[in-house]
Protein backbone atom coordinates (compact mmCIF):
# COMPACT_ATOMS: atom_id res chain seq x y z
CA UNK A 1 0.00 0.00 0.00
CA UNK A 2 2.79 2.35 0.95
CA UNK A 3 4.68 2.19 -2.69
CA UNK A 4 1.29 2.19 -4.46
CA UNK A 5 0.80 5.90 -2.15
CA UNK A 6 4.04 6.77 -3.25
CA UNK A 7 3.36 6.09 -7.05
CA UNK A 8 0.08 8.00 -6.48
CA UNK A 9 2.12 10.67 -4.81
CA UNK A 10 4.03 10.66 -7.73
CA UNK A 11 1.83 11.06 -10.67
CA UNK A 12 0.30 13.45 -8.92
CA UNK A 13 3.32 15.37 -8.38
CA UNK A 14 4.16 14.73 -12.24
CA UNK A 15 0.82 15.74 -13.60
CA UNK A 16 0.79 19.35 -11.18
CA UNK A 17 4.41 19.88 -12.74
CA UNK A 18 3.74 19.04 -16.28
CA UNK A 19 0.35 21.44 -16.07
CA UNK A 20 2.34 24.41 -14.65
CA UNK A 21 5.00 23.60 -17.43
CA UNK A 22 2.41 23.76 -20.01
CA UNK A 23 0.58 26.75 -17.92
CA UNK A 24 3.78 28.58 -18.56
CA UNK A 25 4.22 27.55 -22.49
CA UNK A 26 1.24 28.70 -23.49
CA UNK A 27 1.64 32.25 -21.58
CA UNK A 28 4.66 32.60 -23.55
CA UNK A 29 2.45 31.54 -26.03
CA UNK A 30 -0.24 34.08 -25.52
CA UNK A 31 2.81 36.68 -26.63
CA UNK A 32 1.84 37.92 -30.29
CA UNK A 33 4.29 37.94 -32.59
CA UNK A 34 2.83 39.47 -36.00
CA UNK A 35 3.67 37.33 -38.57
CA UNK A 36 2.13 36.79 -42.29
CA UNK A 37 3.87 33.41 -42.56
CA UNK A 38 0.00 32.09 -42.14
CA UNK A 39 -0.85 34.26 -45.57
CA UNK A 40 0.27 31.56 -47.56
CA UNK A 41 1.15 28.68 -45.68
CA UNK A 42 3.19 25.67 -46.57
CA UNK A 43 1.02 23.19 -47.12
CA UNK A 44 1.72 19.77 -47.18
CA UNK A 45 1.07 17.34 -50.24
CA UNK A 46 -0.39 14.43 -50.36
CA UNK A 47 1.91 12.70 -52.51
CA UNK A 48 5.70 12.56 -52.36
CA UNK A 49 8.76 11.72 -55.24
CA UNK A 50 12.00 11.40 -55.30
CA UNK A 51 14.53 13.36 -57.53
CA UNK A 52 16.12 9.47 -57.28
CA UNK A 53 12.71 8.29 -59.34
CA UNK A 54 13.71 10.62 -61.95
CA UNK A 55 17.38 9.01 -62.08
CA UNK A 56 18.58 11.82 -60.41
CA UNK A 57 22.21 11.20 -58.78
CA UNK A 58 23.15 13.07 -56.00
CA UNK A 59 27.23 13.03 -56.26
CA UNK A 60 28.21 16.15 -56.71
CA UNK A 61 29.41 15.67 -60.41
CA UNK A 62 25.93 14.12 -62.30
CA UNK A 63 24.11 16.42 -64.55
CA UNK A 64 20.82 16.00 -63.48
CA UNK A 65 18.63 18.77 -65.14
CA UNK A 66 17.15 16.07 -67.11
CA UNK A 67 15.93 14.52 -64.23
CA UNK A 68 14.32 17.58 -62.46
CA UNK A 69 12.76 18.25 -66.27
CA UNK A 70 11.33 15.10 -65.98
CA UNK A 71 9.94 15.25 -62.39
CA UNK A 72 8.17 18.37 -63.34
CA UNK A 73 6.68 17.50 -66.04
CA UNK A 74 5.22 14.35 -64.22
CA UNK A 75 4.02 16.45 -61.70
CA UNK A 76 2.54 19.08 -63.92
CA UNK A 77 0.91 16.28 -66.24
CA UNK A 78 -0.03 13.82 -63.87
CA UNK A 79 -1.98 16.23 -61.00
CA UNK A 80 -2.84 15.20 -57.60
CA UNK A 81 -5.26 16.49 -55.80
CA UNK A 82 -3.49 18.91 -53.16
CA UNK A 83 -0.33 18.46 -55.68
CA UNK A 84 2.85 16.78 -54.74
CA UNK A 85 6.20 17.22 -53.13
CA UNK A 86 9.46 16.97 -54.90
CA UNK A 87 12.21 15.47 -52.28
CA UNK A 88 15.96 16.18 -52.80
CA UNK A 89 17.05 13.95 -50.10
CA UNK A 90 20.59 14.73 -48.79
CA UNK A 91 23.41 14.69 -51.36
CA UNK A 92 24.94 17.22 -53.64
CA UNK A 93 22.35 17.84 -56.55
CA UNK A 94 24.35 19.19 -59.85
CA UNK A 95 22.01 20.59 -62.23
CA UNK A 96 21.36 23.51 -64.80
CA UNK A 97 17.98 25.60 -64.90
CA UNK A 98 14.69 24.09 -64.19
CA UNK A 99 11.27 25.73 -64.24
CA UNK A 100 8.76 24.71 -61.39
CA UNK A 101 4.78 23.96 -62.04
CA UNK A 102 1.80 24.51 -59.90
CA UNK A 103 0.97 22.63 -57.11
CA UNK A 104 4.09 21.64 -56.12
CA UNK A 105 6.67 21.83 -53.67
CA UNK A 106 10.46 21.64 -53.86
CA UNK A 107 11.56 19.87 -50.66
CA UNK A 108 15.01 20.29 -49.30
CA UNK A 109 15.96 17.77 -46.60
CA UNK A 110 18.46 18.05 -44.39
CA UNK A 111 22.05 17.73 -45.90
CA UNK A 112 20.76 18.33 -49.79
CA UNK A 113 22.78 20.52 -51.87
CA UNK A 114 21.01 22.11 -55.12
CA UNK A 115 24.04 23.30 -57.15
CA UNK A 116 23.48 24.78 -60.24
CA UNK A 117 25.89 24.15 -63.18
CA UNK A 118 28.45 27.06 -64.03
CA UNK A 119 28.25 28.79 -67.14
CA UNK A 120 31.35 26.85 -67.93
CA UNK A 121 29.62 23.43 -67.70
CA UNK A 122 27.73 24.17 -70.56
CA UNK A 123 29.18 21.69 -73.14
CA UNK A 124 28.24 18.77 -76.01
CA UNK A 125 30.12 16.79 -73.36
CA UNK A 126 27.96 16.98 -70.70
CA UNK A 127 24.46 16.33 -73.41
CA UNK A 128 23.42 19.77 -71.38
CA UNK A 129 23.16 22.53 -73.42
CA UNK A 130 20.02 23.63 -71.95
CA UNK A 131 21.53 24.37 -68.97
CA UNK A 132 21.21 28.26 -69.10
CA UNK A 133 18.47 28.45 -71.61
CA UNK A 134 17.96 32.33 -72.97
CA UNK A 135 14.40 33.87 -72.13
CA UNK A 136 13.15 37.19 -73.27
CA UNK A 137 13.49 40.40 -70.97
CA UNK A 138 11.02 41.66 -68.83
CA UNK A 139 8.60 44.11 -70.28
CA UNK A 140 8.34 46.71 -67.53
CA UNK A 141 12.57 46.66 -68.19
CA UNK A 142 12.33 46.10 -71.35
CA UNK A 143 16.19 44.46 -71.50
CA UNK A 144 18.00 42.67 -69.79
CA UNK A 145 18.98 44.59 -66.43
CA UNK A 146 22.60 44.40 -67.36
CA UNK A 147 22.58 44.22 -71.18
CA UNK A 148 20.43 44.41 -73.72
CA UNK A 149 18.07 42.02 -75.38
CA UNK A 150 17.46 38.25 -73.95
CA UNK A 151 18.72 37.77 -70.31
CA UNK A 152 19.59 33.81 -69.47
CA UNK A 153 16.69 32.15 -67.76
CA UNK A 154 16.95 32.05 -63.79
CA UNK A 155 18.22 28.71 -61.87
CA UNK A 156 14.73 27.63 -60.97
CA UNK A 157 12.32 29.84 -62.49
CA UNK A 158 8.44 29.58 -62.57
CA UNK A 159 5.79 31.54 -64.86
CA UNK A 160 2.25 31.85 -64.96
CA UNK A 161 2.29 29.26 -61.24
CA UNK A 162 -0.30 29.29 -58.50
CA UNK A 163 0.58 27.40 -55.18
CA UNK A 164 3.94 26.60 -55.16
CA UNK A 165 6.53 26.35 -51.75
CA UNK A 166 10.30 26.11 -51.79
CA UNK A 167 11.41 24.55 -48.31
CA UNK A 168 13.11 22.18 -46.67
CA UNK A 169 15.32 21.46 -43.21
CA UNK A 170 17.71 23.68 -43.97
CA UNK A 171 19.09 22.26 -47.34
CA UNK A 172 21.10 24.88 -49.63
CA UNK A 173 20.44 26.25 -52.60
CA UNK A 174 24.14 27.24 -54.24
CA UNK A 175 24.04 29.17 -57.41
CA UNK A 176 27.87 28.99 -57.86
CA UNK A 177 27.90 32.30 -58.70
CA UNK A 178 31.47 32.99 -59.16
CA UNK A 179 31.77 32.29 -62.75
CA UNK A 180 29.20 34.87 -63.52
CA UNK A 181 30.54 37.34 -61.18
CA UNK A 182 34.28 37.07 -62.98
CA UNK A 183 32.61 37.15 -66.22
CA UNK A 184 30.78 40.70 -65.23
CA UNK A 185 34.35 42.01 -63.77
CA UNK A 186 36.06 40.81 -67.31
CA UNK A 187 33.24 42.14 -69.12
CA UNK A 188 32.93 38.95 -70.95
CA UNK A 189 29.19 38.43 -70.25
CA UNK A 190 26.74 37.92 -73.04
CA UNK A 191 23.70 38.32 -71.67
CA UNK A 192 21.94 39.68 -68.17
CA UNK A 193 22.87 36.95 -65.25
CA UNK A 194 20.16 34.73 -64.22
CA UNK A 195 18.63 35.09 -60.90
CA UNK A 196 19.18 32.06 -58.61
CA UNK A 197 14.96 31.78 -57.56
CA UNK A 198 12.15 34.17 -60.35
CA UNK A 199 8.61 33.72 -60.25
CA UNK A 200 6.79 35.67 -63.11
CA UNK A 201 2.76 35.93 -62.78
CA UNK A 202 2.22 33.44 -60.28
CA UNK A 203 0.45 33.98 -56.98
CA UNK A 204 0.79 31.52 -53.60
CA UNK A 205 4.39 31.31 -53.32
CA UNK A 206 6.18 30.11 -50.16
CA UNK A 207 9.59 30.47 -49.74
CA UNK A 208 11.41 29.48 -46.10
CA UNK A 209 13.42 27.45 -44.04
CA UNK A 210 17.03 27.15 -46.72
CA UNK A 211 19.96 28.33 -47.24
CA UNK A 212 20.39 30.60 -50.37
CA UNK A 213 24.51 31.13 -50.97
CA UNK A 214 26.45 32.47 -53.95
CA UNK A 215 23.64 33.43 -56.67
CA UNK A 216 25.23 34.63 -60.39
CA UNK A 217 22.86 37.74 -59.68
CA UNK A 218 19.49 38.64 -57.66
CA UNK A 219 18.66 35.88 -55.27
CA UNK A 220 14.52 36.29 -55.29
CA UNK A 221 12.70 38.07 -57.55
CA UNK A 222 9.22 37.46 -57.57
CA UNK A 223 7.73 40.16 -60.63
CA UNK A 224 4.22 40.80 -61.75
CA UNK A 225 3.24 37.74 -58.75
CA UNK A 226 0.93 38.45 -55.37
CA UNK A 227 0.99 36.72 -52.27
CA UNK A 228 4.07 35.32 -51.73
CA UNK A 229 5.75 34.79 -48.36
CA UNK A 230 9.44 34.21 -48.20
CA UNK A 231 10.25 33.74 -43.82
CA UNK A 232 13.00 31.95 -42.44
CA UNK A 233 15.92 31.67 -44.68
CA UNK A 234 19.63 32.85 -44.95
CA UNK A 235 20.81 34.26 -48.05
CA UNK A 236 24.42 34.70 -48.04
CA UNK A 237 27.23 35.63 -50.64
CA UNK A 238 30.70 37.34 -50.89
CA UNK A 239 30.06 41.27 -50.21
CA UNK A 240 32.07 41.88 -53.51
CA UNK A 241 29.95 39.98 -55.13
CA UNK A 242 28.15 42.00 -57.51
CA UNK A 243 24.60 42.85 -57.71
CA UNK A 244 23.90 39.72 -55.54
CA UNK A 245 20.63 41.46 -53.98
CA UNK A 246 19.29 39.65 -51.52
CA UNK A 247 15.12 39.58 -52.37
CA UNK A 248 13.46 42.24 -54.90
CA UNK A 249 9.60 42.21 -54.85
CA UNK A 250 9.14 43.97 -58.31
CA UNK A 251 6.06 45.11 -59.51
CA UNK A 252 4.28 42.83 -57.17
CA UNK A 253 1.93 42.69 -54.49
CA UNK A 254 1.22 41.58 -50.87
CA UNK A 255 4.79 40.63 -50.39
CA UNK A 256 6.34 39.63 -47.04
CA UNK A 257 9.33 38.96 -45.90
CA UNK A 258 10.22 37.56 -42.45
CA UNK A 259 12.42 36.20 -39.93
CA UNK A 260 15.86 35.83 -42.37
CA UNK A 261 19.08 36.62 -42.17
CA UNK A 262 20.79 38.23 -45.40
CA UNK A 263 24.37 39.39 -45.77
CA UNK A 264 25.18 39.47 -49.28
CA UNK A 265 26.99 41.88 -52.37
CA UNK A 266 24.24 44.22 -52.78
CA UNK A 267 20.87 45.67 -51.30
CA UNK A 268 19.14 43.27 -48.39
CA UNK A 269 15.65 43.64 -49.81
CA UNK A 270 15.06 45.98 -53.16
CA UNK A 271 11.02 46.71 -53.67
CA UNK A 272 11.11 47.70 -57.47
CA UNK A 273 8.56 48.28 -60.04
CA UNK A 274 10.00 48.73 -63.65
CA UNK A 275 12.71 50.79 -65.30
CA UNK A 276 12.19 54.14 -67.01
CA UNK A 277 9.94 54.50 -69.73
CA UNK A 278 8.93 50.88 -70.05
CA UNK A 279 7.89 50.61 -66.63
CA UNK A 280 5.78 53.43 -67.02
CA UNK A 281 4.36 52.13 -69.83
CA UNK A 282 3.82 48.84 -68.09
CA UNK A 283 2.44 50.56 -65.30
CA UNK A 284 2.45 47.80 -62.69
CA UNK A 285 3.30 48.62 -59.18
CA UNK A 286 4.30 47.15 -55.91
CA UNK A 287 2.20 47.24 -52.86
CA UNK A 288 1.46 45.66 -49.90
CA UNK A 289 5.09 44.91 -49.08
CA UNK A 290 6.17 43.93 -45.64
CA UNK A 291 9.64 43.42 -44.73
CA UNK A 292 9.80 42.32 -40.60
CA UNK A 293 12.89 41.05 -38.57
CA UNK A 294 15.07 40.84 -41.01
CA UNK A 295 18.49 41.36 -40.17
CA UNK A 296 22.19 41.21 -42.17
CA UNK A 297 24.75 43.06 -43.63
CA UNK A 298 25.65 44.56 -47.54
CA UNK A 299 28.24 47.18 -48.73
CA UNK A 300 24.93 48.87 -50.41
CA UNK A 301 22.01 48.89 -48.79
CA UNK A 302 20.25 46.76 -45.69
CA UNK A 303 16.78 48.03 -46.92
CA UNK A 304 15.54 49.84 -50.29
CA UNK A 305 13.30 50.92 -52.55
CA UNK A 306 13.90 51.64 -56.38
CA UNK A 307 16.00 52.73 -57.95
CA UNK A 308 13.49 50.97 -60.54
CA UNK A 309 10.20 52.20 -59.25
CA UNK A 310 8.61 53.30 -62.54
CA UNK A 311 5.80 51.51 -62.17
CA UNK A 312 5.16 52.97 -58.34
CA UNK A 313 5.97 51.79 -54.66
CA UNK A 314 3.16 52.04 -52.42
CA UNK A 315 2.27 50.56 -48.99
CA UNK A 316 5.33 49.66 -47.44
CA UNK A 317 5.90 48.63 -43.89
CA UNK A 318 9.41 47.84 -42.58
CA UNK A 319 9.83 47.01 -38.69
CA UNK A 320 12.02 45.19 -36.38
CA UNK A 321 15.45 45.10 -38.83
CA UNK A 322 18.27 44.88 -37.38
CA UNK A 323 21.43 46.26 -40.32
CA UNK A 324 24.89 46.22 -39.30
CA UNK A 325 28.47 46.53 -41.46
CA UNK A 326 26.92 48.55 -44.26
CA UNK A 327 26.58 51.57 -46.94
CA UNK A 328 23.14 52.58 -46.08
CA UNK A 329 20.70 51.02 -43.65
CA UNK A 330 17.33 52.81 -45.00
CA UNK A 331 18.10 53.59 -49.24
CA UNK A 332 15.30 55.23 -51.46
CA UNK A 333 16.60 55.80 -54.58
CA UNK A 334 14.58 57.30 -57.84
CA UNK A 335 16.19 59.36 -60.70
CA UNK A 336 14.55 61.53 -63.00
CA UNK A 337 13.05 59.66 -66.39
CA UNK A 338 11.82 56.89 -63.76
CA UNK A 339 8.38 58.54 -63.24
CA UNK A 340 6.36 56.28 -60.90
CA UNK A 341 5.61 57.41 -56.97
CA UNK A 342 7.18 55.96 -53.49
CA UNK A 343 4.48 56.77 -51.12
CA UNK A 344 3.02 55.39 -47.86
CA UNK A 345 6.31 53.84 -46.54
CA UNK A 346 6.81 53.13 -42.82
CA UNK A 347 9.56 52.14 -41.50
CA UNK A 348 9.79 51.66 -37.54
CA UNK A 349 11.87 50.10 -35.28
CA UNK A 350 15.33 50.21 -36.84
CA UNK A 351 18.80 49.02 -35.44
CA UNK A 352 22.25 49.88 -37.36
CA UNK A 353 25.51 49.41 -36.12
CA UNK A 354 28.91 50.26 -37.91
CA UNK A 355 26.97 52.05 -41.25
CA UNK A 356 28.67 54.48 -43.06
CA UNK A 357 25.08 56.26 -44.68
CA UNK A 358 21.81 55.63 -42.02
CA UNK A 359 19.26 57.01 -44.17
CA UNK A 360 19.23 58.55 -47.89
CA UNK A 361 16.35 59.32 -49.84
CA UNK A 362 17.73 60.57 -53.40
CA UNK A 363 16.41 61.22 -56.20
CA UNK A 364 19.60 61.19 -58.75
CA UNK A 365 20.54 57.50 -58.52
CA UNK A 366 20.61 54.88 -60.75
CA UNK A 367 21.21 54.17 -64.68
CA UNK A 368 18.68 54.44 -67.08
CA UNK A 369 17.98 51.47 -69.76
CA UNK A 370 18.62 53.55 -73.17
CA UNK A 371 18.80 57.15 -74.09
CA UNK A 372 14.76 56.98 -74.84
CA UNK A 373 14.07 57.73 -70.82
CA UNK A 374 11.14 61.01 -70.79
CA UNK A 375 13.70 64.02 -69.36
CA UNK A 376 10.09 65.02 -67.64
CA UNK A 377 9.20 61.66 -66.27
CA UNK A 378 9.88 63.19 -62.81
CA UNK A 379 9.21 60.58 -60.04
CA UNK A 380 6.98 61.80 -57.05
CA UNK A 381 8.00 60.48 -53.42
CA UNK A 382 5.52 61.27 -50.71
CA UNK A 383 4.50 60.28 -47.08
CA UNK A 384 7.49 58.38 -45.91
CA UNK A 385 7.36 57.94 -42.26
CA UNK A 386 10.74 56.79 -40.79
CA UNK A 387 10.26 56.05 -36.59
CA UNK A 388 12.36 55.18 -33.53
CA UNK A 389 15.54 53.90 -35.64
CA UNK A 390 18.51 53.59 -33.30
CA UNK A 391 21.76 53.67 -34.61
CA UNK A 392 25.43 53.37 -33.36
CA UNK A 393 28.78 54.04 -35.44
CA UNK A 394 27.03 55.88 -38.52
CA UNK A 395 29.32 57.92 -40.16
CA UNK A 396 27.35 60.22 -41.87
CA UNK A 397 22.94 60.20 -40.48
CA UNK A 398 22.47 60.44 -44.39
CA UNK A 399 20.30 63.14 -46.88
CA UNK A 400 17.30 63.97 -47.77
CA UNK A 401 18.05 65.00 -51.37
CA UNK A 402 14.85 65.59 -53.84
CA UNK A 403 14.45 66.82 -57.25
CA UNK A 404 13.91 70.42 -57.99
CA UNK A 405 10.74 69.95 -59.86
CA UNK A 406 9.31 67.64 -57.72
CA UNK A 407 10.33 67.95 -53.89
CA UNK A 408 9.59 64.71 -51.85
CA UNK A 409 6.70 65.39 -49.29
CA UNK A 410 5.19 64.65 -46.26
CA UNK A 411 9.04 63.04 -45.09
CA UNK A 412 8.73 62.21 -41.11
CA UNK A 413 11.61 61.57 -39.55
CA UNK A 414 10.41 61.05 -35.62
CA UNK A 415 12.72 59.35 -33.10
CA UNK A 416 15.92 58.77 -35.27
CA UNK A 417 19.12 58.67 -33.35
CA UNK A 418 22.31 58.29 -35.13
CA UNK A 419 24.93 58.27 -33.08
CA UNK A 420 29.18 58.23 -34.49
CA UNK A 421 31.63 60.60 -35.85
CA UNK A 422 31.24 63.95 -34.39
CA UNK A 423 29.96 66.87 -36.53
CA UNK A 424 28.60 64.83 -38.91
CA UNK A 425 25.13 66.65 -39.98
CA UNK A 426 22.30 65.79 -42.45
CA UNK A 427 22.03 67.14 -45.80
CA UNK A 428 18.91 67.80 -47.49
CA UNK A 429 17.13 70.02 -50.27
CA UNK A 430 13.91 69.71 -52.24
CA UNK A 431 12.80 67.67 -49.52
CA UNK A 432 9.24 68.90 -47.30
CA UNK A 433 8.45 67.15 -43.45
CA UNK A 434 8.54 67.23 -40.22
CA UNK A 435 11.51 65.87 -37.46
CA UNK A 436 10.99 65.28 -34.09
CA UNK A 437 13.35 63.63 -31.42
CA UNK A 438 16.51 63.70 -34.53
CA UNK A 439 19.52 63.37 -33.58
CA UNK A 440 21.95 65.13 -34.85
CA UNK A 441 19.93 67.72 -34.80
CA UNK A 442 17.38 67.72 -38.40
CA UNK A 443 17.97 70.26 -40.65
CA UNK A 444 16.07 72.98 -41.26
CA UNK A 445 14.19 71.67 -44.11
CA UNK A 446 12.30 69.78 -42.06
CA UNK A 447 9.92 71.80 -39.23
CA UNK A 448 10.49 70.62 -36.27
CA UNK A 449 8.05 73.53 -33.84
CA UNK A 450 4.64 71.92 -34.80
CA UNK A 451 4.11 68.34 -35.11
CA UNK A 452 1.55 68.13 -38.17
CA UNK A 453 -0.87 65.16 -38.62
CA UNK A 454 1.38 62.99 -40.64
CA UNK A 455 4.38 62.85 -38.47
CA UNK A 456 4.49 61.91 -34.61
CA UNK A 457 6.30 60.21 -31.99
C1 LIG B 1 11.03 27.73 -68.64
O1 LIG B 1 10.30 28.93 -68.61
C2 LIG B 1 10.74 29.87 -69.55
C3 LIG B 1 10.03 31.17 -69.30
O2 LIG B 1 8.66 31.01 -69.08
C4 LIG B 1 10.49 29.32 -70.95
O3 LIG B 1 10.92 30.25 -71.92
C5 LIG B 1 11.26 28.03 -71.10
O4 LIG B 1 10.97 27.44 -72.32
C6 LIG B 1 10.89 27.07 -70.00
N1 LIG B 1 11.77 25.92 -70.06
C7 LIG B 1 11.33 24.69 -70.03
C8 LIG B 1 12.35 23.63 -70.13
O5 LIG B 1 10.14 24.43 -69.95
C1 LIG C 1 -0.43 52.63 -45.94
O1 LIG C 1 0.19 51.38 -45.91
C2 LIG C 1 -0.25 50.51 -44.90
C3 LIG C 1 0.58 49.25 -45.00
O2 LIG C 1 1.89 49.52 -44.68
C4 LIG C 1 -1.72 50.23 -45.04
O3 LIG C 1 -2.15 49.43 -43.98
C5 LIG C 1 -2.49 51.53 -45.06
O4 LIG C 1 -3.85 51.28 -45.33
C6 LIG C 1 -1.93 52.46 -46.13
N1 LIG C 1 -2.58 53.76 -46.04
C7 LIG C 1 -3.15 54.34 -47.08
C8 LIG C 1 -3.73 55.68 -46.85
O5 LIG C 1 -3.19 53.81 -48.18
Amino acid sequence: MASLHGIVAIIVVLVVVATLVTVQYCDAGTVEMTSCADAVPARSRPEVVSITEFGGVGDGRTVNTWAFHKAVYRIQHQRRRGGTTLLVPAGTWLTGSFNLTSHMTLFLARGAVLKATQACDISPRHHDTRSWPLVEPLPSYGRGRELPGARYNSFIHGDGLRDVVITGDKGVIDGQGDVWWNMWRRRTLQHTRPNLLEFMHSSGIHISNIVLKNSPFWNIHPVYCDNVVITNMIIVAPHDSPNTDGVDPDSSTNVCIEDSYISTGDDLVAIKSGWDEYGIAYNRPSSGITIRRVRGSSPFSGIAIGSEASGGVSNVLVEDCNIFNSGYGIHIKTNVGRGGYIRNVTINNVRMNNIRNGLRIAGDVGDHPDEHFNQLALPTVDAVSIKNVWGVNVQQPGSLEGIRNSPFTRICLSNVKLFGWRNAAWKCRDVHGAALGVQPGPCAELTTSLSPGFCSY
